[in-house]
């Protein structure tokens, strides 16, 4: 990273990294990646539940980077975000960047019933009031989100790193076939199965009620005597997962690889997957799993980390250096 500090003054002064208390391990090793130290700050909640922050330094003129992810509990780590951008914007940071690599509420992203809200633009609109100039997220649920804000974004996918690693297993599957875990996924799930040379099998789902209860409907495509690698963005109760593996073991599914990117799982979500004839389970580090929740998985569990891509995106962004560039675009 010795660019970092070669071109970097030139652009908009030091690069400050700042964490919340959502994600500490994947902040490190942004910072790791970048050769800094998070900086100091102290985040305390008072018995009425308020938050205040402090940073330990001043931060005028420099470009700043709150790295915060908006999992569980979700609504303390999104004020932690919010209360670190406005308390940089007062102490008169040159430029703040919020760095979500998961940002909750993207499947309140539009109205497809009567008097509902829109949460994610709410969200956004939070972000922006805030004080953010700019925002990097990861695999938002639906695209068409990075329309609710009105500052730039860097909106990365972990399809990448994911698919690394599923080439470096590819040997070892049987005839696999790439299983959207539903039609929302269906575009990305291409990828996927481009980038394995595999051919594409759909599961229908259709929502049934507003309390996370999904019905997984039925398989669209061949998939008996098939490995599958049933791809999804992220998975919370693991209903949906839970119903798509059954589903395709009725239908003569051999062995199943589960990928997704955030594992925004609740508690009883983690054992509902833990139990599931699951060959491996392939995930991201945008969310942290509670050791706890890792009881059942054993070698089974794969966390890949974004780490590395947030922190180069980081630093192309402090740089002011393409981020497309770096996959060829
Ligand atoms: C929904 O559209 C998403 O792609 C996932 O399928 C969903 O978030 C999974 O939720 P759960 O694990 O609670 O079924």
């Amino acid at each position: 990273m010795t660019q970092l500090h070669a071109r970097h003054e030139l652009m908009y002064g030091d690069v400050k990294l700042f964490a919340g208390t959502a994600c500490p391990d994947l902040a490190q090793d942004i910072a790791r990646h970048l050769d800094l130290e998070l900086c100091g700050r102290e985040i305390i909640e008072f018995p009425n539940e308020n938050l205040f922050v402090k940073l330990h330094k001043s931060v005028r003129g420099q470009d700043c980077y709150v790295i915060q992810t908006t999992s569980a509990p979700v609504h303390r780590n999104l004020m932690e975000l919010l209360i670190l951008i406005q308390t940089l914007r007062l102490d008169s940071a040159a430029r703040i960047t919020a760095v979500i690599p998961y940002l909750c509420y993207a499947r309140s992203d539009k109205k497809d019933q009567p008097r509902v809200p829109i949460t994610a633009r709410l969200v956004a609109d939070m972000i922006e009031i805030a004080g953010a100039d700019r925002y990097i997220t990861m695999d938002l649920h639906a695209g068409q989100i990075q329309g609710f804000f009105s500052i730039p974004g860097d909106v990365m996918t972990a399809f990448h790193i994911l698919m690394d690693y599923l080439k470096s297993i590819r040997s070892t599957l049987h005839d696999p076939v790439v299983v959207t875990a539903d039609l929302g996924f269906a575009k990305k799930g291409r990828n996927f199965a481009a980038g394995l040379n595999a051919p594409m099998a759909f599961i229908e789902k259709r929502r049934i009620a507003n309390d996370s209860k999904a019905e997984a409907l039925t398989v669209i495509g061949d998939i008996r005597d098939h490995d599958v690698v049933l791809v999804d963005d992220e998975v919370s109760t693991g209903g949906s997962m839970a119903q798509a593996v059954e589903l395709l073991k009725n239908a003569g599914a051999c062995k199943v690889y589960m990928v997704f990117v955030h594992a925004a799982l609740t508690e009883s979500g983690a054992k509902r997957l833990a139990a599931l004839p699951v060959e491996k389970f392939v995930i991201t580090d945008t969310i942290p799993i509670p050791p706890a929740y890792r009881d059942g998985f054993g070698e089974r569990l794969v966390v890949l980390t974004v780490a590395d891509l947030l922190g180069e995106v980081i630093c192309r962004a402090n740089q002011g250096r393409s981020v497309g560039e770096m996959f060829g675009e």
